[in-house]
């Protein structure tokens, strides 16, 4: 028995195949006299590799009968195709049904809407759109390992159940094992009492691995986590999801400026990882998705990136004459509105904005000396926005105790993480990339809902 190959390594053969087995989807089929025609694709590829069945085959009653779909298993030899398009095809000697399809199979050759097609998240995949993301997004993931261990970087698995709440932002999906209908409630109502929850405390499904990378990072120097990350903000935009996958480089003995140049510089080995190993994808985004897209790209890696401080950032969204919908002053979040007019319109390449207001950033980020900004560093891309939030973390003991209370918590839940403060504390910095946010930007997909498999977002958590 010859064992299977993928299409994509049939197309790419450098000679003729006396016997070959291959396996996957009928994306067409057609028929002439003698003949049928089946379009075949495994996923290995974009494109499909021609099946040719003659009327001798002894199920060719079947075979004309197979609909889009349908999965099947062919064996012959791999022959220079006569027809145009395509270099090779398999003339069949054996072909086994191995799954009918029907009529009701609902990705037919038709183009169908991003919001059909996010209804039937299970069967997208099988789409060539989507086969294009998903091909892309693997490899995006594995060019985040190549590029974090090729720098000496430790990948640290984090807790995705926590205790705390790093970003402070309330944003925390509650993980408990408490009977809804029955909370115990403490007494003369004091609220639910979660020492008879499982784990004996309040927990929640991590927003970031940042603190526990911060304690590793005090001890393996480089390091980064990888992994999901999960927000209850109700924000139904096209780039916010409840449940997507952060990357976060930690590193010690590190400032702000290291922390840019590291943003800056995974996300330039993250697109030209993009452009070197999935070509063919990347072709169908730029005919059917983003025009623009290839262009952008090689502008990404060729040109050095922008910075600004959020000071300078709002005087030229002041200055821009530019009718916005959210107000610009200083001590305001900048808007994705205001973030696009800064990298499309006025800088018309990323940027990094760094040294934003105390009072708009996270408790755990240095405090300059001016006394009024904090160490923060946000990249910003066109089309999207925000990929990246990081700064250099507060090092000193007391500031960092005082940042706390600012923020209305209370020092005292945070021991462990002060502990890294009194021991051997050290400068340092990191920062997060929002990994779909990357793969839209390096696909031109708009909607993250597009690239994730499976997306989250309020209202919506079907399969
Ligand atoms: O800016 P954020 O909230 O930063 C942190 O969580 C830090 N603790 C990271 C760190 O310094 N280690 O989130 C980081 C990135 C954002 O820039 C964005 O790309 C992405 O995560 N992100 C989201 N992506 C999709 N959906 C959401 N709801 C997101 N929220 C943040
Ligand atoms: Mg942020």
């Amino acid at each position: 028995m010859v064992s299977a190959t993928s299409v994509k390594d049939a197309l790419q053969s450098v000679a003729p195949v006396a016997a070959l087995e291959v396996q996957g989807w009928v994306r067409t089929r057609r028929d002439s006299k003698d003949f049928s025609f089946l379009e075949l694709n495994d996923g290995s590829s974009l494109r499909n590799l021609q099946i040719i069945a003659k009327n001798t085959l002894p199920n060719y009653t079947a075979i004309q009968r197979l609909t889009t779909g349908a999965s099947i298993r062919a064996r012959g030899a791999l022959v220079a195709s006569q027809g145009k398009g395509q270099s090779w095809e398999l003339v069949a000697e054996d072909l086994q049904i191995v799954g009918a399809s029907d009529d009701s199979y609902p990705l037919q050759k038709k183009g169908h809407s991003a919001e059909f097609l996010r209804e039937i998240a299970h069967l997208r995949p099988r789409s060539n759109l989507f086969g294009c993301v998903f091909r892309v997004r693997s490899r995006l993931a594995f060019a985040v390992h190549q590029f974090f261990q090729e720098r000496g970087f430790v990948y640290v698995h984090t807790p995705i159940i926590t205790g705390s709440d790093c970003e402070g932002a309330g944003e925390l999906f509650r993980v408990t094992t408490l009977d809804p209908n029955t909370p115990l409630r403490l007494p003369n109502d004091g609220g639910i009492d979660y020492t008879q929850d499982f784990f004996a405390r309040p927990t929640y499904l991590t927003v970031s691995g940042q603190l526990e990378a911060e304690a590793f990072a005090c001890a393996l120097s480089k390091v980064y986590t990888f992994g999901p990350t999960f927000r209850a903000e109700n924000s139904n935009t096209s780039r916010h999801a409840n449940e997507f996958w952060m990357i976060e480089p930690e590193m010690a003995f590190c400032d702000l400026q290291g922390d840019m140049d590291l943003a800056e510089e995974m996300v330039k080995y993250l697109v030209r990882a993009i452009r070197e190993h999935c070509g063919e994808d990347l072709g169908l985004f730029a005919k059917f998705v983003d025009k623009d897209l290839l262009a952008r790209l090689e502008f990404v890696v060729e040109r050095p990136f922008q910075r600004t401080s959020y000071e300078e950032a709002i005087q030229l969204l002041l200055a821009s004459g530019e009718k916005f919908e959210f107000p610009v002053d200083y001590g305001l979040n900048l808007q994705s509105e205001h973030e696009r007019w800064l990298t499309e319109k006025h800088f018309k390449c990323p940027v990094t904005v760094f040294n934003y207001p105390k009072e708009i950033k996270p408790f755990y980020m240095r405090l300059n000396d001016d006394d009024r900004t904090v160490t923060a560093m946000d990249l910003l891309v066109p089309g999207i926005g925000e990929i990246v939030g990081g700064s250099q973390r507060e090092e000193r003991l007391e500031v960092l105790e005082e940042n706390i209370r600012r923020h209305k918590m209370d020092p005292a839940d945070y021991k462990w993480y002060l502990d890294l403060r009194r021991y051997g504390s050290v400068p340092h910095a990191g920062f997060g990339l929002g990994f779909e946010r990357m793969l839209m930007f390096v696909t031109g997909v708009a909607n993250i809902r597009d690239v994730i498999p499976f997306a989250r977002t309020p209202g919506s958590a079907e399969f």
